[in-house]
């Protein structure tokens, strides 16, 4: 059964085409990214109606190129799988507007996907695949949270950021200090030989009973800091290098300190790390010491499918047709459509998407 993956809630259109059977694990068989970044730069963040405009440009291309080297034809697609929600609506329409027109061409049906739902099943793509039941950091740009995952389709929240997202917290932080879009990946390559203890970065909740985040309090501090530094003319490359240390050292000890937290309070021994954030070479390094003095494991994607992308999405609709959630034969073709902006992922739990 061959499932063709849709992704495009944000900024990046995604195209994977995923393998799966019932007794096999889900192989991925070709996947095709087109990042809008440097769409976005010049506007430090993402203008939605142009990333709308842009996976209109994109969709059609990154599928063709999928199939092609995946050597499959259209024809061989068992059904579409494509991001249903959460994300920007425009963005995520053009994606479902895109699989469901093939599906009623192809007379094969479509299903929607939960975007986390691929984020925190996409390290079972890595050579190193978690087993249940697990705990998943999500951290990306727009979310922070710690779920408790059974099998697939049962995922319990444990705590999540009441605020500002971690990957957020990187990107202002960044942006205050004069870096670019977007600013996580370029604050972490800044940090590289800085002194993270120079300054106090506030840790936000860390010592609270929930497993909560909270993360708005940063860029205040990192303002006030800037602020202060810049109109006394202090603020050098070094300072600001030492800076970025600090910064990244504060947010990443939280994530740790709360992931810990979460695999002790559900005595749970492996840990799945997924989102942009996940790429972070600290916050990975740290989690792995911390897991291994707990005797836990950490399970973190690919590299190139931590950040957006289609094969997440074909691969949570390939182990959802393995656990018996979509019953592809008693569903149409797409006759319509919708998107859901805003969809909490316990709500996706068991429900067949529609
Ligand atoms: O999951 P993602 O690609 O998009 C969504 O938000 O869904 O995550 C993007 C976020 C951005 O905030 C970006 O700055 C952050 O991931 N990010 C990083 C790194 N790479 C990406 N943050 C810290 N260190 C990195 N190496
Ligand atoms: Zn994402």
């Amino acid at each position: 059964m061959l499932i063709l993956g849709i992704e495009s809630s944000c900024d990046e259109t995604g195209v994977g085409l995923v393998h799966a059977s019932t007794t096999e694990p889900p192989r991925l068989l070709a996947h095709a990214l087109h990042s809008q970044i440097d769409l976005h730069e010049a506007y430090g963040g993402v203008v939605p109606e142009l990333a709308s405009r842009d996976h209109i440009r994109r969709v059609v291309p990154l599928a063709r190129q999928v199939m092609k080297e995946s050597g499959y034809g259209l024809k061989d697609i068992s059904y579409l799988a494509v991001t249903q929600g959460p994300g920007l609506a425009g963005a995520l329409l053009v994606g479902s507007g895109f699989a469901a027109g093939l599906s009623a061409a192809l007379g094969k049906p479509m299903i929607g996907i939960h975007h986390l739902e691929g984020h925190l099943l996409s390290p079972f793509l890595s050579q190193d695949p978690p087993q249940f039941p697990f705990v998943a950091l999500l951290v990306s740009g727009g979310h922070t949270q710690l779920m408790l995952v059974e099998r697939v389709g049962s995922y319990e929240l444990l705590g999540e950021t009441v605020d500002d997202a971690a990957g957020e917290a990187f990107d202002k932080s960044a942006k205050l200090m004069g870096l670019g879009y977007p600013g996580g990946p370029l604050l972490s390559q800044l940090a590289q030989g800085g002194d993270a203890q120079r300054f106090a970065i506030p840790r936000p909740l860390m010592h609270d009973k929930t497993l909560d985040f909270s993360f708005a309090g940063l860029k205040t501090s990192v303002r006030t800091h800037v602020e202060k530094l810049q109109s006394a003319h202090e603020f050098t490359d070094e300072v600001r290098r030492d800076m970025a240390a600090s910064v990244q050292a504060a947010i990443v000890e939280v994530l740790c300190r709360k992931s810990i937290d979460a695999l002790k309070r559900t005595n749970t021994h492996r840990l799945v790390v997924a989102g942009g954030v996940g790429a972070n070479r600290l916050l990975r390094d740290s989690l792995v010491q911390a897991a291994h003095r707990i005797n836990a494991k950490v399970h973190f994607p690919e590299l190139e499918l931590c950040t957006d992308n289609g094969a997440m999405i074909a691969l949570a609709a390939a182990m959802r047709y393995q656990a018996g959630l979509v019953k592809v034969d008693e569903l149409a073709p797409a006759q319509r459509f919708s998107v859901q902006p805003r969809w909490p992922l316990y709500e996706a739990n068991t429900a067949t998407p529609r």
